[in-house]
């Protein structure tokens, strides 16, 4: 570890999208390593924040009704209070709408213009509305857009494009002689795999006819700024960047946490641009991998899929931060299960380190009066026992530190439960119950006070991952509650640092054991609402009387899965008046529905319409032409109208 200052970031999320288990992922692993990187007393700056520009949030306010900046204010709480509950210690929160992000953002634009890096030229390609980008006729999969699929659109117009191509040699260089820039090293390989193609110039300007919700090009009124190249611009505006000479120099380069999804716009945009603007390129760009969870095809296979966030309810914000980074191996795809959850949590946290807790304190109660007892002299010589046992949880906080800076987490937390798990082994051996029935009272005393000083060394490792139950915890050990809360570094390389006679307490709790979910005995059916905390919204119990005829049980509704879908695409069908052939996004997978509403929507007005559609639904031919599912539709008389959904919601959604 260095003590040179750690500046990490996140990616700035999507406004009107609502907090997920992924943006939940990256904004944890990034408080962690902070947290870490302060723990060891590195100088730290953490920023996130949010990306409120573009055509998503244009449209998404459109449709409510009201401004892009009225949305974007009322959704960017959510962000805001999912972060604190998380107990997330991020040290700024940048908002792309903040004046202090826009004008850095034309300051760049207009150097760049003026020193001839941004040029205007005659566009013609196609652009995906959905990824907002634009293809080149080679780009394009089968017609289609190359990223998601979806239909392209011919556009010709003037724009501005900024002379990316130019870096291309100077970025393969840079990526092949700087091994800690881009990581891991399969991501490296593939942004190098990306650059083996002839590297195009970035179209950075939208015109105002197509989208005005964005910054305003400053050398032209008639433009807005391309959104990443407005978005990545956040990570140096909120630190200083051409305001503070000196904050800047303080924290940059910067540390950028990522998903694999923005690994190019990460690794060849933002590296192209910074060069541009004559800016150190950033320490690391590290993209993790994805977690898995909630997809139609997980809950076939697996039964067992819950929401994620549900889960941090139930169970506890800190459990769900020890999991999220205990589970994933940075870099990695993993799938996040109630099974898997509960499992780890009642290994690691149940059983190894809280059932460690409440035997070394109950037996300090129940054989020392409840004050922690002095160990023997020499107890921790080169050799002994006690010795090795805190050799151990020193090791774990080596073990720990160089883990952050390799970007392994999971691994360093390992060590750390292994740690804990010699403490428990250590009293096995030792049997302090025998000890404490012998005449001499000073082994007893080594073998609680070692355990519980091990113990301490292990808690301050896990303060990053969940500062509360640790304090806790370390108060249950006696130490004073400023002490508990404030971790020593030193002391984490260091024995015997707790005061015999502290008073040690019995804690409540602090992870109490989950019963494990019943093995389902069939897949549980995506729509079920997944069991709630007691008394909350309860599962209706089976009824035991016969229904009243006409009256379907809620097993019985939740057979039928509702899902929120997309339309893509939407044409006639040959000699059929009545019906359209749809192509929908369910978040997982394409569908096509046949619907019978062609007298009542033109295919142009149902293009982009977010629906609900019966998932699981056999499939029909009408027509000659197959039907994966069902949309759902009011209708009274000659008028009919689709049932659509209130405000923003991302595609394969449940509905229930
Ligand atoms: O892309 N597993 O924002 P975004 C793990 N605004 N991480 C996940 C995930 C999953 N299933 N889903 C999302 C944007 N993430 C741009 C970024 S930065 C200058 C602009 C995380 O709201 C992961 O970090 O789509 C991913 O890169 C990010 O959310 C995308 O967030
Ligand atoms: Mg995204």
């Amino acid at each position: 570890m260095n003590d040179k200052p750690f500046y990490v970031t996140t990616p700035i999320y999507y406004v009107n999208d609502k907090p997920h288990i992924g943006h939940a992922y990256t904004t944890v692993l990034a408080d962690v390593l902070a947290r870490i990187h302060r723990l060891f007393g590195r100088p730290t700056y953490f920023l996130t924040g949010t990306d409120e520009h573009g055509q998503k949030v244009q449209e998404a306010a459109a449709r409510l009704g009201v401004t892009p900046q009225q949305h974007a204010d009322a959704t960017v709480v959510r962000f805001q209070e999912a972060w604190q509950k998380l107990e997330i210690t991020n040290d700024d929160f940048i908002r792309t709408t903040q004046e202090r992000h826009k004008a850095i953002v034309q300051e760049m634009l207009q150097d760049l213009f003026d020193r001839g890096e941004i040029y205007r030229a005659e566009y013609d390609g196609w652009y995906c509305v959905g990824d907002e980008r634009f293809f080149t006729e080679k780009d394009l999969a089968d017609g289609k857009c190359p990223v998601c699929g979806r239909e392209v659109q011919r556009v010709r117009e003037a724009n501005y494009f900024f002379r990316m191509s130019k870096y291309q040699d100077w970025l393969v260089d840079y990526i092949q002689t700087h091994p800690e820039f881009i990581q891991p090293d399969f991501r490296r390989n593939e942004t190098l795999g990306f650059l083996r193609k002839p590297l195009q110039d970035l179209c950075i300007s939208r015109p105002k006819s197509r989208l005005s919700w964005g910054i305003e090009l400053p050398f032209d009124r008639d433009y807005v700024t391309y959104v990443w190249f407005d978005a990545l611009v956040n990570y140096v505006s909120a630190i200083g960047y051409r305001r503070d000479d000196a904050r800047f120099a303080k924290w940059w380069p910067a540390v950028h946490l990522i998903g694999k999804d923005i690994l190019t716009t990460h690794s060849v945009y933002w590296p192209c641009m910074l060069k541009a603007a004559g800016v150190e390129m950033p320490r690391t760009i590290f993209a993790h991998g994805w977690w898995l969870s909630g997809t139609a095809k997980m809950s076939k296979s697996l039964g067992n899929v819950v929401n994620p966030m549900d889960m941090m309810e139930r169970y506890g914000v800190e459990p769900f931060r020890y999991f999220l980074l205990a589970e994933m191996v940075m870099g990695q795809d993993a799938a996040f299960t109630e099974d898997v959850f509960v499992r780890r949590y009642n290994a690691d946290l149940a059983n190894d380190l809280g059932n460690c807790l409440s035997r070394v304190a109950s037996m300090v109660g129940k054989y020392c009066a409840g004050r922690l007892p002095a160990p023997e002299p020499g107890a921790f010589g080169p050799g002994a026992p006690a010795a090795e046992l805190l050799a151990r949880a020193t090791a774990a906080a080596a073990a720990l530190r160089d883990s952050a800076d390799r970007y392994d987490l999971s691994s360093g937390i390992a060590q750390v439960m292994d740690a804990v798990r010699a403490i428990n082994r250590f009293l096995e051996a030792r049997q302090p119950w025998t000890q404490a029935k012998a005449a001499d009272p000073a082994p007893l005393g080594t073998t609680l006070y070692a355990a519980a000083d091990a113990l301490r060394v292990c808690s301050g490792l896990l303060m990053p991952l969940m500062p509360q139950k640790m304090t806790a915890l370390r108060i249950a050990l006696g130490m004073d509650p400023a002490a508990a809360a404030a971790v020593d570094p030193e002391g984490l390389f260091a024995p015997a640092r707790l005061a015999p006679g502290a008073q040690v307490t019995p804690p409540g709790a602090l992870f109490p054991r989950i019963e494990p979910p019943k093995p389902a005995e069939e897949p549980k059916p995506a729509a079920a609402p997944a069991p709630a905390k007691p008394a909350a919204k309860a599962k209706p119990a089976a009824p035991a009387e016969p229904l009243p005829e006409g009256i379907i049980s809620y097993d019985d509704f939740a057979k039928v899965h509702l899902r929120t879908a997309k339309i893509m695409t939407a044409e006639p069908i040959d000699g059929a008046v009545k019906l359209l052939k749809l192509g929908v996004w369910m978040g997982t997978e394409r569908r096509q529905i046949v619907a019978g509403i062609a007298l009542h929507y033109k295919p142009a007005d149902l293009i982009g319409k977010t629906v609900v559609v019966v998932e699981n639904l056999a499939p029909v031919k009408l027509r000659g032409v197959e039907s994966q599912g069902m949309l759902l539709a009011a209708s009274r008389g000659e008028t009919l109208r689709l049932v659509t959904i209130d405000g923003d919601l991302s595609s394969g959604a449940v509905v229930k």
